[in-house]
């Protein structure tokens, strides 16, 4: 008979189990066994169980092991069964040192009564069971058990609730006699498995809206593989360029090179690069199409604004405000500030009569935005800009001046080229999504935002963005 089984049938015919340690002795369940069933049957309250403890005091290893190398008084004490015993089978049953001394030790600590030739234990007092405590020589030793009465669901056989109900039960129509399990509706659901936002997703959210409120036009930037042409020879960045060599740019192998090129426009592209024109003496070199023909991954996103501008200047001409952010590439040696693929955000306005006033007007509108109003510049080299200029924030934090962007105005050998108007200036400016992300975050080492090495912990449980007043 199963442990269960034994419990209900006893309830069944009897009042009560007064002693859960006892019953598992009657029947030969090891008690632990019967207390767990207790603790499920008196949940589903089949029974109702009264909690028992017993307490009572052992002798400690020290204690014992005094019991045998001397202390006659404790040995005498523990040869004195409860009920007492005649003073003749004591001295039978101890050596007679431990007789003669335990004798008077023990009665001197009054630990044993001798009456009428009967020796027998008295009963500890607290002073005794203290000091003996205090010696280490004793220890409490509880019991726990349980008293059972029938429970308000009490039934001989347990029959198991049902947690869902199926399409088989209402088929076979058998949830007619079926138990259900209660709802519980104080239980806390599962955490949710849920997407999280990763800080760059945040802060490029912010930078986003930023751009619109400003009444700018997100470009397309689907497209990471470029050709050498959008990303350098149509920005009058001349072919020998150091930022050319694979040392810095990342080649296709396959495809290695693109398919097609507006070729009208390749032809001034390659005729501004030689001898100029517009007012500009060219670089003077010999331009190769094969060179222009090769795939990479865009070094810079400014390749998405080549693109669009050509696209305008197909057009009759209307005034644009443009924004791109998304991710480049470049051959870096990675280290704790630079990784070889990372996110930029580039801004430009194009339109008539534009200056360097107009660019550096935007310029604190947008920084302003972010929250830094304290800008300055520093004239710095593009080849598709001129003038161009490093842009510096005071950063309260770091209390110093740390470069946030580049900018300028596209050159006319990159614009004209393209078809547009001899009046259309179009400024532009560049930053990276990570430099802000880091210290927005507090991360200062590039490799716990981006790659291989993030802590999923910080993508789960990193705070929203806010950027600036908004
Ligand atoms: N393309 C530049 C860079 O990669 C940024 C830039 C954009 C500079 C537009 C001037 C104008 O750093």
């Amino acid at each position: 008979m199963g442990a269960e089984e034994a419990v209900l049938s006893f309830l069944e015919s009897n009042e009560e189990i007064s002693d859960s340690g006892k019953f598992s002795a009657t029947i030969g369940i090891d008690h632990n066994e019967i207390v767990n069933i207790i603790k499920s049957l008196h949940g589903f309250r089949l029974v109702d169980a009264q909690d028992i403890k017993r307490e009572w005091w052992v002798l400690t290893d020290e204690g014992r092991s005094y019991t045998v190398a001397g202390s006659p008084e404790v040995q005498l004490f523990l040869a004195v069964p409860p009920e007492g015993i005649p003073r003749e089978e004591l001295q039978k049953k101890v050596d007679p040192t431990v007789f003669k001394i335990g004798c008077s030790q023990a009665i001197k600590n009054k630990w044993v009564e001798m009456g009428k030739g009967l020796v027998s234990r008295k009963v500890i007092d607290a002073k005794d069971i203290d000091e003996l405590k205090r010696r280490k020589l004793i220890a409490l030793q509880t019991w726990k058990g349980y008293s059972l009465r029938k429970g308000p669901n009490f039934a001989p056989k347990r029959v198991k609730a049902v947690t869902d109900l199926t399409r088989e039960h209402l088929q076979k129509g058998d949830w007619k006699g079926l138990e259900f399990k209660d709802y519980n509706y104080n239980a806390r659901g599962a955490t949710l498995e849920a997407g999280h936002l990763h800080p760059l997703l945040k802060v490029r959210e912010q930078f986003r809206k930023i751009f619109l409120q400003m009444g700018f036009e997100e470009m397309p930037t689907n497209n990471f593989v470029e050709s050498s042409f959008w990303n350098f020879d149509a920005l009058f960045q001349p072919q020998q360029h150091p930022a050319r060599d694979s040392h810095d740019t990342f080649f296709l192998q396959d495809p290695s090179t693109t398919k097609q090129l507006p070729e009208d426009y390749v032809e001034r592209v390659k005729h501004v690069h030689e001898s100029g024109g517009h007012g500009s003496r060219g670089y003077g070199y010999e331009w190769k199409r094969e060179e222009a023909d090769k795939n990479l991954l865009r070094t810079h996103t400014t390749a998405v604004s080549s693109r669009m501008l050509y696209l305008l200047a197909q057009k009759p001409f209307s005034p644009r405000r443009y924004f791109s952010i998304d991710r480049v590439f470049r051959n870096e040696a990675v280290d704790r500030t630079h990784l070889a693929e990372f996110h930029q955000i580039e801004g430009l306005v194009c339109d008539r009569g534009l200056t360097l006033g107009d660019l550096i007007g935007v310029l604190h509108d947008f920084f302003a935005r972010l929250g830094m109003s304290k800008l300055r510049f520093k004239p710095a080299y593009n080849p598709y800009t001129e003038p161009s200029m490093e842009i510096f924030s005071y950063h309260e934090g770091f209390k110093k001046w740390v470069e946030v962007g580049n900018s300028g105005m596209f050159r006319p050998e990159m614009l004209l080229p393209m078809g547009l108007p001899e009046d259309v200036s179009v400024i532009a400016w560049g930053l990276s999504l990570e430099r802000p992300t880091m210290i927005l975050y507090g991360i200062d080492n590039i490799r716990d935002l981006f790659g291989h090495k993030v802590d999923l912990g910080l993508i789960q449980t990193n705070p929203i963005c806010r950027l600036g007043v908004q």
